[in-house]
């Protein structure tokens, strides 16, 4: 119902604009738009509209723009218009009534074109969309089956919710081709990846270019994308195929280093993405989780605090490889993805790998157990001779202690201790003394404690 209201109100919104634009305010509205676009690439603009969503507009939108009391406002969905100069209008006005203050009466126009610029900039997911269904009856291959330059559509349209839709063709052979503009991450490299039998051939246009798959087997078909706004078309073929093929296709955008799904572009993938999200809350007493975490190393084993603070122990370097702060973690993209995908970290990052907390001195790391003690979880290892046992508490949501003792050996062999470093963290210890960034414990210390405290937060 919701869904289908806001298709109502997107284009009522269309027509009301449409009907009251002038030839002279849409000139106008064709520059600001440009300009807006412009600012979207400009480091210093972004850098100050990003400074203002965060005091301003993150309390209602979430500071990654995933939306909360607000909408979301990098998807594909956009309910008052996606135009770069009717965001800036809507920015200018609010939405008094439902609760948005109209900006304008409160900032000047470049602080304003500068947020809008940095709403732009992070920008996901398709526009303007819209599918072809070709009929097609050959005796030819699909593999070599060349779609006539003149044949004609039997269905077309505009596609409302901006996702690809596979469910669409009512027909056994089809070719069904969608068009739109596809808005992927302007500050990192990123991939398409559909889901799709290799059964079922597939193809990728960017800005006109037929773009070749990186990979292409078994169901992984992989094209590297442009950063930000670009022309696609995909064309999927269907021809004399057994009917029971899986037709339904998950299309995401990944990372360059394919280990995380960032976001879907068809029905199917957000509905995917849905059903992956399981996470895991260290609510009364601590957890632990083995599963590959997205950004730290394999072999890391993660730990939840009730106190809302979490870290990773990695046995093969015996080293703590992340802390981050909130929630614990979201393991479902692992599980629904046959553990090809890392788990995500619900909260935020305090450091992480290749930060760490660490001996410098180099010796052979042998993991010898976790237990949970006293709800406390114990991680007991060996480093070079010398046995270890490290615990950790949550002091607070921003504040971890760890907790070193050596049950045997020779501190002497590893008084030298690489902290992590920021801006955004303090780093406390007891047992010895900090000295260019370093740690460096006492000749006769057999305890030590490193607290770390995640600033910008009371
Ligand atoms: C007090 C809460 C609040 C604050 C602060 C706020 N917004 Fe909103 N915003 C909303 C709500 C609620 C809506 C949805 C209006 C509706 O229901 O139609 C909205 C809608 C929007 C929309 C329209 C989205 C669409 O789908 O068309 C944009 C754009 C937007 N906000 C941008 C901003 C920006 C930029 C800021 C900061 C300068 C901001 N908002 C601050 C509550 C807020």
């Amino acid at each position: 119902m919701i869904a289908n209201n806001r298709i109502i109100k997107r284009n009522l919104g269309k027509l009301v604009t449409g009907l009251l634009l002038t030839a002279s305010c849409l000139s106008q509205a064709a520059s600001l738009d440009d300009k807006l676009q412009k600012l979207a690439q400009d480091p210093a603009a972004l850098a100050d509209g990003k400074q203002t969503f965060e005091t301003v507009c993150a309390a209602c939108h979430a500071k990654d723009l995933s939306g909360g009391a607000g909408f979301n406002l990098k998807d594909e969905e956009w309910v008052h218009g996606d135009k770069p100069s009717q965001i800036y209008q809507n920015v200018v006005d609010g939405f008094m009534d439902k609760g948005m203050p109209g900006f304008g009466a409160i900032y000047k126009a470049p602080k304003l074109e500068n947020v809008v610029a940095y709403v732009l900039s992070k920008r996901q997911g398709l526009a303007n969309l819209s599918y072809k269904i070709y009929p097609v009856e050959t005796q030819q291959s699909q593999k070599h089956y060349q779609l006539p330059s003149d044949i004609n559509p039997s269905k077309s349209g505009p596609l409302a919710n901006n996702l690809i839709d596979f469910n669409l063709p009512e027909i056994n052979n089809y070719v069904i081709e969608f068009e739109g503009d596809l808005y992927a991450p302007t500050d990192q490299a990123t991939k398409l990846h559909a889901m799709t039998s290799f059964k079922h051939r597939t193809e990728l246009f960017i800005d006109g270019k037929m773009v070749e798959p990186e990979i292409d087997h078994w169901q992984k078909r992989i094209w590297p994308l442009k950063k930000g706004k670009q022309h696609i078309v995909m064309r999927y073929y269907r021809i004399n195929q057994a009917k029971n093929l899986n037709s339904r296709i998950n299309i995401f955008v990944l990372d360059n280093r394919m280990k995380e799904k960032l976001f879907a572009i068809s029905v199917q993938g957000k509905q995917f993405l849905k059903n992956a999200t399981i996470p895991i809350k260290a609510e009364q007493t601590a957890r632990i989780v083995r599963k590959k975490v997205v950004d730290l190393p394999t072999f890391s084993i993660s730990v939840g605090l009730p106190q809302q603070v979490n870290y990773a122990f990695n046995t093969r370097s015996c080293s703590i490889v992340g802390m981050w702060t909130g929630d614990f973690i979201n393991v479902g993209p692992n599980v629904e993805g046959r553990a090809r995908d890392g788990s995500l970290i619900l909260g935020e990052w305090a450091f992480k790998h290749p930060q760490e907390v660490a001996a410098i001195e180099e010796m052979s790391c042998h993991f010898e157990q976790y237990r949970l003690s006293k709800s406390e979880p114990e991680f007991i290892y060996h480093y070079g001779d010398n046995k270890i046992k490290l615990t950790a508490q949550g002091q607070s949501s921003h504040q971890l202690i760890l907790n070193y003792q050596l049950l045997s050996g020779d501190i002497s062999s590893m008084r030298h201790w690489q902290l992590p470093q920021g801006d955004d963290i303090d780093v406390d210890v007891a047992g010895g003394r900090i000295e260019q960034q370093q740690l460096v414990l006492e000749k006769s210390t057999r305890q030590w404690q490193i607290t770390i405290t995640k600033k910008g937060k009371e």
